[in-house]
């Protein structure tokens, strides 16, 4: 992704979802930034589950010197609140969940949030409302191959988190999950939900 900071469309991020912010008055929008990650994340990052720490913390940087993920650290007033990792994706829907002028393309292009975390000293202020924004922010700026979705997989208790923020289920991509792990003989109970958001209308909106 070339270097958006500087943009008006940024600045307008910035404005738009500091908004949502605890204490949204005492920042200025250039105070919330979003950084590349290019050299070891901060090692005190700990947003209380292991599995996201660990991908950070030793994994991040190597999937970007490989190129196969880009990971975000999200600064507030210079502290690191959290990151977000991204990758492209592509998305299979039953033909009732594809959008009305795109039935040719059974595989519809997207953007993936692989990982998202919020330090838990800044969880519960709105920061990890806005670790979502920056990736729809980042799906719509990328015009010259476009993503119409903002895809994740999300452990079954923050499906409804990722519900109020706009995603849905993405039917069949979720029930082809469940059947490979049944004809393996595992126990799809506590499975990742696949979900989706049409990027479509956020960049309407804009
Ligand atoms: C999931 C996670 C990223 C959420 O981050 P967060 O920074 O707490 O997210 P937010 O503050 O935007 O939203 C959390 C809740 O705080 C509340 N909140 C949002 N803004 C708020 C504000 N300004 N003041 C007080 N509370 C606020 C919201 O009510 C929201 O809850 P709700 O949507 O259930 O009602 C964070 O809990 C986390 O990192 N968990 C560990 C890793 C993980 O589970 N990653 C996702 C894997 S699928």
């Amino acid at each position: 992704m070339p270097d958006l900071s500087g943009t008006p469309l940024f600045h307008a991020f910035q404005r738009i979802t500091l908004r949502f912010v605890q204490n949204a008055s005492k920042w200025s929008y250039d105070d919330l930034s979003f950084v590349r990650l290019s050299s070891p994340a901060p090692a005190e990052f700990d947003c209380g589950s292991a599995a996201q720490n660990d991908f950070l913390l030793r994994h991040a940087l190597t999937a970007h010197e490989e190129q196969v993920s880009a990971t975000y650290l999200g600064y507030l007033a210079g502290q690191c609140f959290g990151y977000v990792t991204l990758a492209p994706d592509s998305l299979e829907t039953l033909p009732r969940e594809r959008p009305r002028r795109v039935k040719r393309w059974p595989r519809i292009p997207a953007l993936k949030i692989l990982q998202m975390a919020t330090d838990l000293r800044f969880q519960g202020r709105g920061l990890g409302s806005a670790l979502v924004q920056f990736a729809v922010f980042v799906g719509c700026e990328a015009d010259r191959v476009p993503y119409r979705y903002l895809t994740l997989d999300a452990v079954p208790e923050r499906v409804g988190w990722y519900q109020r923020r706009g995603f849905t289920v993405s039917e069949l991509r979720q029930r082809e999950r469940i059947a490979r792990l049944t004809d393996a003989g595992g126990d799809p109970g506590h499975l990742p939900v696949s979900m989706h958001m049409d990027l479509r209308d956020a960049r309407s909106a804009r």
